[in-house]
Formats: structure tokens, C-alpha cells, sequence
């Protein structure tokens, strides 16, 4: 719907029942129906509005996974939505095509809220997106796949209580757009498969067992150009655009591989011998030929770009077990102060032997290095979360353009979900 130049959405967090399996009724949460949300898209450049209404029997939120926007429309804990109210953000678009997406944030129970079902996508689009080489027809050729894992109970009814492992619940079921033995139709050469790692704890190696896939975007939007890759993997929060090639009538699987964690010691080991399929993919007897990816910079590459020598400040982050130097997330301290326009670098780490998924709210980043070595090229791109190896140190660049106002923060967090809302949590301001 657009409105006087708005673009509006309508989102109602709902509870509902879902039938994950033939003749089982679980309860589930979700936007505008029973389990996850509708994809949400805009342009650069446009004004969009939300109407988000909380028909839950209790407070939530919700927050746009790797948006520029103010901070008091960013729908983290400060922005929390009593049950039947409606909260009315707005913002500008304002920073290249990309996989976003969004989720519920307050304050200690977001593992809950999104492991019931409350996620969605949010498509940005710009000129160099649609211009670009690439598949681009939403549903055929152009698939979003949100993936999650679930424990289920005796009854069919999702295990809320935590099952011990160190992140948080791993479930034995690996769900793709809310569906088990998900398949997709494919009928081009081609398809692009927009991936989000929704789970709260679990980090997949995704991939296929018979052939390559070109990475052509991360979290933030499109790569300089495409990577060749075998597998990739995804941390909770992650996102990556992937292009796969199909020959007629053939049918292969998007698999979860044996994930490598980097180092994590074995009690906290994060169910790490566990592989699943995820997607089916099936293709028809006659495909539509589609181009070899590639595109052209943005016309706004150099206003986006960033710059290392430019850095004005450095700050350090260092990860234990529940804490960000040596603080547990408290709602009334800003922990950060970051002047308005001002490029920074973020040394981040993990200094117990226990994975964690950094992700900084208002920008997207670059890795500048990971102990000392440039990244590789899937970590090269635009960035909003990255999944911390233990013991190494990630040096982020980012930048702080506007968006004053010193008295709304926003957060960095752990995006492994319990963590989060254990009070691996922090809160900057931009001045
Ligand atoms: Cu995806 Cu602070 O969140
Ligand atoms: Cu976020
Ligand atoms: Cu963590």
C-alpha cells in the first residue's frame, strides 16, 4: 500500500497453530498468519511506514535486522509494544539493495518470541540490484529460505525449555520457510536463493553435495563480485545470496554440513556432527535460460564505501561466556558514545573457547581482518553479524553517518539468542 508517497505495511504478531507435520496442530506465533511473516520490500530512496500491531498476550517488539534508520524506530527493547497496541515506525530507505530482515527484540525473551515463529524477510532494492545479471523473479527464480530448527515434544508442540547445549536449543528438525522436506520447483537455469540463518542458536554449513554455488551477496548486499564456494557458513542472523545452477529434469538438495566451528572445545560443541537437508530442488524437463551472474558497482558504491585510513576511533569488544567487557546488558547505560559521522573500528572477540555471532545494530561493516589476515572473499562484502571463531580477533569497519540522538540507543549483541537474553548485550548512542 502506498500512501502520499509511503509505502505502508500492515504487521500483526498473532499466535496461531501450524501443521509442521500431517495431522498435528503446534502452536505457533507469526506475522500476519500462524508462523513466520510476509516478505517485506522496498526501494532505496523510499519513505516506508509499518503499522505493528501486538495481538500476543504479552509485550514484544519488532527490530529491522540490518537497517539505517533511527534508533527510536529500530524496534529493539526500548521500543517494546504492550499487547494490543499498535506502533507506527517510519523511515527513509537509505543504504544499497540487500537481504534484510526482521524479528521481535524485548528485552530478555527474544529466543522465545522467534523460536515460536515471529521472523520475516525484508527486501531492499536499488538501481544496481535490478540492473544486475542476476535471477530476480520473486518465488521462481528469486527464493528467500529462512532456515530454523526446532525440537518438538511428544505432542507435536515446540520444547521451550532450553535442552542444554551452550547456544541455546539445537533442534533435531531442520525447517525451511517453516516447512519440513521443503522443496521449491525450479523451471531456469539458474536460481538465487536468498539464505537467513532464523535460528536462535544453531550455525549451518549450507551447501550441495554435487556442485558449487557462486556467493554473490552477504548481509548487507552484493559482493565487488561473485565467489565460487563450496559451502558457507551461516552463524544465527547471517544472511548470503547464493546462485546455483540446475541442468533439466535433475533434482538436488541444499544440504547442512558438519559445521566448523573454529576451535570450539567439545562441552560446548554445538551438536557439531549434525547435517540435514534443508531444500529440495527440482527441475523441470525444459529450463528458461538464464544470464551467468554479474553487475555493475551501485552508482552509490562511493558513497557507501568505507575507509580504513579515515577511522577516527578504535574500541574493543571482548566475548566470554555471557558478558561484553565484562558487562551484562543493564537497559539504563549506554555503554558506547559514537559521534555522528565518524568512521570506527571495532576489534571484536570471542575470549572463551565458546562461539558467539556478533551483529551491531544502524550499519553495515566491513571485516578488515581476522587475526591479522584478510578475510575470506564470503566475508569481504557488506556485513551486519559475523560469526565469531574463539580466540580470534575480527577488526570491523563501520560508519556512523546521522541519526542522531542521545537518548535512544541501539544495541550490539550476541545474536546466538539465549546469549542475547542472558545479557550479551550492549547499547551505543550516536551524538
Ligand atoms: Cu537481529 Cu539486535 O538483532
Ligand atoms: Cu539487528
Ligand atoms: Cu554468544
Amino acid at each position: 500500500r502506498v500512501v502520499d508517497g509511503t509505502r505502508v505495511f500492515e504487521l500483526t504478531a498473532q499466535e496461531g497453530t501450524t501443521e509442521f507435520r500431517p495431522g498435528v496442530q503446534t502452536e505457533t506465533w507469526g506475522f500476519n498468519g500462524s508462523y513466520l511473516g510476509p516478505t517485506l520490500r522496498a526501494e532505496r530512496g523510499e519513505r516506508v511506514a509499518v503499522e505493528f500491531t501486538n495481538e500476543l498476550g504479552e509485550r514484544t517488539s519488532v527490530h529491522w535486522h540490518g537497517m539505517h534508520l533511527p534508533a527510536a524506530m529500530d524496534g529493539g527493547p526500548h521500543q517494546e509494544v504492550e499487547p494490543g497496541a499498535t506502533w507506527r515506525p517510519t523511515w527513509e530507505i537509505d543504504q544499497p539493495a540487500a537481504s534484510l530482515w526482521y524479528h521481535p527484540h524485548p528485552h530478555g525473551v527474544t529466543e522465545e518470541h522467534v523460536y515460536r515463529g515471529l521472523a520475516g524477510m525484508f527486501l531492499l532494492d536499488d538501481d544496481a540490484s535490478r540492473a544486475a545479471a542476476l535471477p530476480q523473479e520473486y518465488g521462481v527464480d528469486d527464493v528467500p529460505v529462512i532456515v530454523q530448527d526446532k525440537v518438538f515434544d511428544d505432542d507435536g508442540q515446540l520444547e521451550l525449555e532450553d535442552n542444554g547445549s551452550e547456544p541455546g536449543t539445537l533442534g533435531g528438525t531442520v525447517l525451511a520457510n517453516g516447512t519440513v522436506g521443503a522443496y521449491h520447483e525450479v523451471t531456469t537455469e539458474r536460481v538465487r536463493l536468498r539464505l537467513l540463518n532464523g535460528s536462535t542458536a544453531r550455525t549451518y554449513q549450507l551447501g550441495f553435495q554435487d556442485r558449487d554455488m557462486e556467493l554473490v551477496a552477504s548481509d548487507g548486499g552484493l559482493l565487488d563480485a561473485p565467489v565460487t564456494l563450496e559451502q558457507v557458513r551461516l552463524a544465527p542472523g547471517e544472511r548470503a545470496e547464493v546462485v546455483v545452477e540446475m541442468e533439466p529434469g535433475e533434482t538436488t538438495r541444499l544440504h547442512s554440513f558438519e559445521a566448523d566451528l573454529g576451535g570450539v572445545v567439545v562441552p560446548f560443541a554445538m551438536g557439531g556432527n549434525d547435517a540435514f537437508d534443508v531444500l529440495e530442488l527440482r527441475a523441470a524437463d525444459e529450463l528458461t535460460p538464464s544470464p551467468e551472474p554479474a553487475w555493475e558497482p551501485s552508482v552509490h558504491a562511493a558513497q557507501d564505501a568505507l575507509h580504513e585510513d579515515s577511522a577516527a576511533v578504535t574500541r574493543t569488544f571482548d566475548l566470554d561466556d555471557r558478558q561484553i567487557n565484562g558487562r551484562r546488558m543493564d537497559m539504563g547505560r549506554i555503554d558506547e558514545v559514537v559521534s555522528e559521522g565518524d568512521t570506527e573500528i571495532w576489534e571484536v572477540r570471542s575470549i572463551v573457547p565458546m562461539p558467539h555471532s556478533f551483529h551491531v545494530h544502524d550499519v553495515q561493516f566491513r571485516i578488515l581482518s581476522v587475526d591479522g589476515d584478510a578475510p575470506p572473499p564470503e566475508l569481504a562484502g557488506p556485513k551486519d553479524t559475523v560469526y565469531l571463531e574463539p580466540n580470534r580477533t575480527y577488526r570491523l569497519l563501520m560508519r556512523f553517518d546521522d541519526y542522531t540522538d542521545p537518548d535512544v540507543p541501539y544495541m550490539f549483541h550476541c545474536h546466538m539468542l539465549l546469549h542475547e537474553d542472558e545479557g550479551m548485550m550492549g547499547q551505543f548512542v550516536v551524538v
